[in-house]
């Protein structure tokens, strides 16, 4: 998408990140819960905005020492397929390794096929299924990506 910016999310960017959860998903997010992600030190909350500075996806996760958790990303049905939520995830990654987190761990539903798409073009790895994650009872996968640099010996024989 041209002219795409990601920022820090701020409170007055929560009526708009409450209509992306709305359009997104079947079991959106309630405001009270999407606020309080703001809110929580420990999170980073990163919001996409088109060139018209109109919000078309956000990104939260939570931080604590060496490992990060993706918590949601969605981006609105108009805007998507066009490289926002890998705009956000890029952003994302950046940041954490920056911060020198080790890892960054998501569940996603085992039948979510684009968002499995997407986090496997970005080499996440699938760890396990966990039966019974979601409130509907379906299952999740989690799967994990390493960020840790493979440490290359170099010495005299
Ligand atoms: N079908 C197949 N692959 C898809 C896809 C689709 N509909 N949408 C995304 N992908 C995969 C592709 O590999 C794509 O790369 P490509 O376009 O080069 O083929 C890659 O993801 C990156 O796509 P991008 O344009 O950056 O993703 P997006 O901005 O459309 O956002 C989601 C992807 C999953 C965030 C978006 O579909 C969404 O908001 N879904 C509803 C909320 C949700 O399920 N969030 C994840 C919860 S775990």
């Amino acid at each position: 998408m041209k002219s795409l910016r990601i920022r820090p999310a701020s409170a007055t960017d929560l009526q708009a990140i409450c209509l992306i959860e709305d359009n997104s998903f079947s079991d959106p997010y309630p405001r009270h819960l999407l606020n309080r992600l703001l809110d929580e030190i420990g999170n980073y909350f990163l919001v996409a905005e088109n060139g018209n500075g109109a919000l078309v996806g956000y990104c939260v996760s939570s931080i604590e020492g060496r490992l990060a958790h993706l918590i949601s990303i969605a981006v609105l049905t108009e805007g998507r397929r066009k490289g926002v939520a890998t705009a956000l995830l890029e952003n994302l990654i950046e940041y954490l390794e920056a911060h020198r987190v080790e890892e960054l761990w998501l569940e996603v539903k085992q039948d979510n096929k684009e968002a499995i798409k997407l986090y496997e073009k970005f080499d996440f790895a699938r760890m396990m299924v966990l039966e019974n994650y979601y409130s509907d009872g379906s299952a999740a996968l989690r799967m994990r990506m390493s960020f840790k640099k493979q440490v290359v010996k170099v010495g005299h024989e």
